[in-house]
């Protein structure tokens, strides 16, 4: 199995990527390998993803996934988005982060709570890869008033999914990675990867 870096330190996205890719790759993470984060100064999902997958690679000299992933809300032109994750001001503080989305969307009446999850997916084979594979996906959903269910992360409890009638806290975690942005990504990225005889 060829071994790769996963370009993240999100706990959440960590669980999620290494039950996808168990049996396909060996997957170490950025402390196995005294990995040190790059500043994410790009102002595009993808830009973000590139920048992590390229330091990871350059700090372990192996080929590097990384994501960048984020809630991207239509009624504040595409917020939190890339700043997902230090939306409330500490980087990664999950329930301070759901609270603020929540309080600037008070007003927001129903129809105009529309939104979606996106995830920008990088594959390097090493740090100065010229030709990295890139998939973008989107899930779209709704933002709640207020927090339902206890599996996922981040604003899986505000993120109300249409299709199944439940937030994404509310859905298993295989259902989760059936329909999800980061499934989906990861399953078209999968998918290139064995066209191209990579895995
Ligand atoms: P990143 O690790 O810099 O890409 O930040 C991603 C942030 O977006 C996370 O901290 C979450 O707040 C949010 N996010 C991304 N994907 C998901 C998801 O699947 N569920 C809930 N929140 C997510």
């Amino acid at each position: 199995m060829k071994k790769i870096i996963l370009a993240s330190n999100n706990k959440g996205k960590i669980k999620e990527f290494n039950t996808m890719l168990d049996g396909i790759f060996e997957v170490v993470s950025m402390s196995d390998m005294q990995v040190e984060e790059a500043p994410e100064i790009g102002l595009t999902f993808v830009e973000n993803a590139l920048i992590k997958a390229r330091n990871a690679s350059a700090q372990s000299g192996i080929p590097a996934l990384a994501d960048d992933s984020g809630i991207v809300v239509d009624v504040l032109n595409g917020e939190p988005g890339i700043y997902s994750a230090r939306y409330a001001g500490n980087h990664g503080d999950d329930e301070a982060n759901t609270q603020k989305l929540l309080d600037e969307m008070q007003s927001i009446p129903d129809k105009k709570r529309t939104g979606r999850f996106w995830c920008a997916i990088v594959f390097v084979e090493h740090a100065n890869d010229p030709t990295p594979i890139i998939i973008q996906r989107g899930w779209e959903g709704e933002i709640l008033r207020e927090k339902a269910g206890e599996n996922g992360f981040g604003y899986d409890p505000i993120f109300y999914v249409p299709t199944h009638k439940k937030t994404s806290a509310e859905l298993s975690s295989e259902q989760k990675n059936d329909i999800s942005h980061r499934g989906k990504a990861l399953q078209a990225l999968l998918a290139e990867l064995k066209h191209k005889s990579i895995c």
